[in-house]
């Protein structure tokens, strides 16, 4: 048996339910969404799409009293925020964002730097932190249109203070999208006490659904100012030749993925039952563990966070006479520990920690582990380093 400690890629293993629930989903329902002739597997499959839009609209606070249209599903947050920036921005607008986001973030925002978008990157800290106050400034100097900012960083954790942060947005009257892939299942978040015109999401991660899944949910004035990127069939409004400008179906078109939102709606319940604060409690308290041995590895090189205040349990090091991406592979070749080296498709946020272009080892342990897993974890950790000074 391997011993997983990538959960900042995705989750695993996935809580049972999950599983249960997409196959019964294949095995005794089935019908498409709204393309069917109200059978009870039709109806069936309203229920879930339906009730599952109510319970991330719930578990996100979503605005408009929780209005379940305002949620789109996607099949990952990279998706999600391609919709929201390429439907919102056109040239000759603003963007800000941070130094620590991800490529699904600023590869498409370079992409439309080449059509006339004036990009905007803020550049956090050494642990990967946006000062509100240097926020505030930047938003004076360059009045942008609109801000994305990480939730969560996925390479050293760091959490942003979004609160602060979305409140300056709401000073000046300016959208906010949220990228909270990391943060997503790990911390509460509130869409309509922060204002946020965007949340996306995954739901893979921390949500503990099946890859494939994902999504947005809007404020109903900002969904209006955005286009759909992909444009077809809803099962709705068929006599008309464009698309409609009603959610969900405005940014649905196409099958959605409901063997995944079948899963998906199972580990929300799931989470539900145990409450997101006792979740993260439990990863904390791993993350504390993983943390002490980390810090108390002279050989070892911590980025980001040194206590577990203001981030979440993903860990990104380097080990001194050592390429990152050979401690993975032997990490995984001796012990079968499964961990990832690299950039973590964020070279701006290694840039911003000062790792580009080696990039680091990141280890992120889930709720699925315990603490013996992190012992054996830091054993091996040591053995390895131990080896490299003889
Ligand atoms: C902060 C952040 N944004 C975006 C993504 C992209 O997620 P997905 O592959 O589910 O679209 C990730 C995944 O690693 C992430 O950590």
């Amino acid at each position: 048996m391997s011993l997983y400690l990538n959960n900042a890629a995705t989750s695993w293993p996935k809580p049972r339910v999950v599983a249960e629930e997409m196959s019964n989903f294949i095995l005794n329902a089935g019908a498409n969404l709204g393309r069917g002739s109200a059978s009870d597997r039709d109806v069936m499959t309203l229920g879930l799409v339906a009730d599952t839009r109510a319970k991330i609209a719930t578990l996100f606070d979503g605005h408009s009293d929780r209005d379940p249209r305002y949620v789109t599903f996607t099949s990952n947050v990279t998706e999600a925020l391609n919709v929201v920036i390429k439907g919102f921005l056109r040239p000759g607008m603003t963007v800000l964002t941070s130094s620590v986001e991800h490529n699904a973030v600023i590869r498409p925002l370079r992409s439309l730097e080449r059509k006339g978008v004036r990009v905007i990157v803020m550049k956090c800290d050494r642990n990967g932190f946006l000062s509100p106050s240097f926020f505030e400034e930047e938003i004076k100097k360059h009045r942008p249109n609109l801000i994305i900012l990480n939730h969560a960083s996925n390479v050293c954790g760091a959490i942003q203070d979004i609160e602060a942060l979305c409140g300056i947005c709401g000073d000046y009257g300016l959208p906010v999208v949220i990228d909270a892939a990391q943060a997503a299942g790990h911390l509460p978040i509130s869409v309509s006490k922060g204002d946020i015109a965007a949340l996306c999401f995954t739901g893979h991660k921390g949500l503990l659904g099946p890859q494939g899944t994902g999504g947005i949910v809007w404020r109903p004035d900002f969904a209006e100012a955005v286009s759909p990127l992909i444009e077809g069939g809803t099962g709705s409004f068929s006599h008309e030749e464009v698309q409609p400008d009603k959610l969900p179906d405005k940014f649905e078109s196409g099958t959605l993925n409901l063997p995944g939102i079948a899963g998906l709606s199972a580990a929300i319940d799931w989470i539900d039952a145990r409450g997101i604060k006792n979740i993260a409690e439990k990863s904390n308290r791993l993350g504390e563990k993983l943390l002490d041995g980390l810090l108390g590895m002279p050989e070892a090189i911590l980025y980001g966070p040194k206590t577990m205040a203001g981030r979440l349990p993903v860990f990104a090091f380097n080990v001194k006479g050592w390429d990152n991406a050979e401690l993975a592979f032997k990490l995984n070749d001796r012990w079968k520990i499964e961990t990832r080296p690299g950039l973590h498709c964020a070279p701006l946020a290694h840039r911003t920690l000062g790792t580009f272009p080696e990039g680091a080892l990141r280890v992120s342990p889930g709720p699925f582990n315990e603490e013996e897993d992190i012992e054996f974890f830091l054993n091996a950790l040591s053995e390895l380093v131990k080896d490299s000074g003889e």
